[in-house]
Order: C-alpha cells, then structure tokens, then sequence
C-alpha cells in the first residue's frame, strides 16, 4: 500500500517536472551562447533541467529491478528527474541513493522534488563537486548513473571502481559526447568490461566481467 502511494506521489511529481522541462530549450540556447567566447561551465545551465527522457527513465527503472539492484550512486543530479527514476526502481528493490550536484541552487530545487514525491528518506543529496562529494565512497555500487559534466566520467569511474563488484552496472548518459567517448575507448579496452548501447548509441550500459564483445543495439 505504501509502496502504491509513493510510486503515485513520483509519477505525479514527475509529471510537473517534464511540464516544466518544456522551456528547457530557450533557456539552454541562452546558455549555449555562453559559450562563444569562453568554455561552458555547469553554471551556465544552473536553470535548465538537461534530464533524460522519460522513455530513458523507464528502462533505467527496469533495468535496475531486473538486475535486483540496490545500492545506487548518481552523477549529476540537477533537478532529480532521473534520481525520481531511480527511486522508483529501488522502492521495489529495497535500496537507497546517494546522489550528487555541483550547484547548491539545482540542490536544493531537487531536494524539494524528493520531499514533494516522498522519497526524500532513501535518497542521499550530496552538494559540490563529484569528485569531492564521492572521494571516500568505500561501498559496493550496485548502479552507477554517470549524467553530469562529461569530462569527469574517466576521473570519476577510476576513482569508483574498487567498488563496482561482478554484478554492477555503469549507465552513461550521453555515450556519443567527446568526454564520454574517453571512458568508452579506455573501457573497452579493459578485458574485464562489456558495453552496449542503447537510444542510438545516446546511451552506453557498461556491465563488469561480461567476456563477449562489445556490441550495438
Ligand atoms: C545533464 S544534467 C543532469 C540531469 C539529471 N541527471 C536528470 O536526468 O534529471 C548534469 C548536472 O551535473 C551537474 N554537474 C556538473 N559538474 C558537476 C560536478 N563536478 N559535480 C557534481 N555535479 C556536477 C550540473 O550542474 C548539472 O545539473
């Protein structure tokens, strides 16, 4: 009964955030045109949601109950629509969350979103930068979502990776983005990892000890 409310009470929020992700694009081109004179920074998006899609958020949900997973650690936060994704999942499978952003005002407009879903008690919210905010992590990490700046996916997976275990799965958000092709390359390149793809390649699922090749789908 109280596992139906609460998967109400994340669909609903859910519902109003994807509303709201509809200006998304105006504010992400005020953002983009940051950039021309300078690199892009996170703070250049600190009002846009940059989320997965909703038919992302599904299969993440099903992957991580397929796979009994529970302990869950998350990368780039902004304003928690795939971390509602992800406590969907774990209300089934009995887990938690630690996840994390770098902008306290992203934070606390997430923060509001899990206590508004009633999920606020299994998800950890941890401000700053990921590779500060996760540098003692020191238990299994069941799922690893990878969806904040590119260029931190390599730093961060080496500095995870003494926690992964034969059964854990690395989600990569943004698989055909240039930061993230250097984890893939060095990855693939480890015998002791397999990667598919899936959204067209939008998306990369690293699985530990697979032995058969790397594969499209
Ligand atoms: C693509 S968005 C995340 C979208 C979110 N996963 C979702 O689907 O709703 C990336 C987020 O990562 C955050 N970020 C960037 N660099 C970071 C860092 N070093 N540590 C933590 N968060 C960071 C950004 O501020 C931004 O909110």
């Amino acid at each position: 009964m109280q596992t139906t409310i609460n998967q109400n009470r994340i669909a609903e929020t859910l519902r109003t955030l994807f509303e709201d992700s509809k200006n998304d694009r105006f504010k992400m081109l005020k953002g983009v045109s940051k950039g021309i004179f300078r690199p892009l920074q996170p703070a250049d998006f600190k009002d846009v949601y940059l989320s997965i899609s909703k038919e992302q958020g599904e299969a993440l949900c099903d992957l991580i109950q397929e796979n009994h997973l529970k302990h869950i650690v998350e990368f780039g936060t902004s304003f928690g629509i795939s971390t509602l994704y992800l406590a969907q999942a774990i209300i089934e499978t009995g887990g938690s969350i630690i996840t994390t952003e770098l902008l306290e005002s992203k934070a606390q407009r997430a923060q509001e979103n899990f206590d508004k879903a009633g999920v606020g008690d299994v998800i950890e919210l941890r401000v700053g930068d990921a590779m500060k905010t996760l540098s003692n992590h020191q238990a299994p990490i069941d799922f690893l979502l990878l969806d904040g700046w590119k260029d931190l996916y390599l730093p961060l997976f080496e500095m995870l990776e003494s926690n992964f275990h034969r059964d854990s799965i690395i989600y990569v958000d943004n698989a055909d983005m240039d930061g993230s092709q250097i984890l893939l390359r060095t990855v693939a390149a480890k015998s002791n990892y397999h990667i598919e793809y899936q959204f067209h390649g939008k998306v990369a699922i690293i699985r530990c000890n697979h032995s058969s090749k790397n594969e499209i789908i």
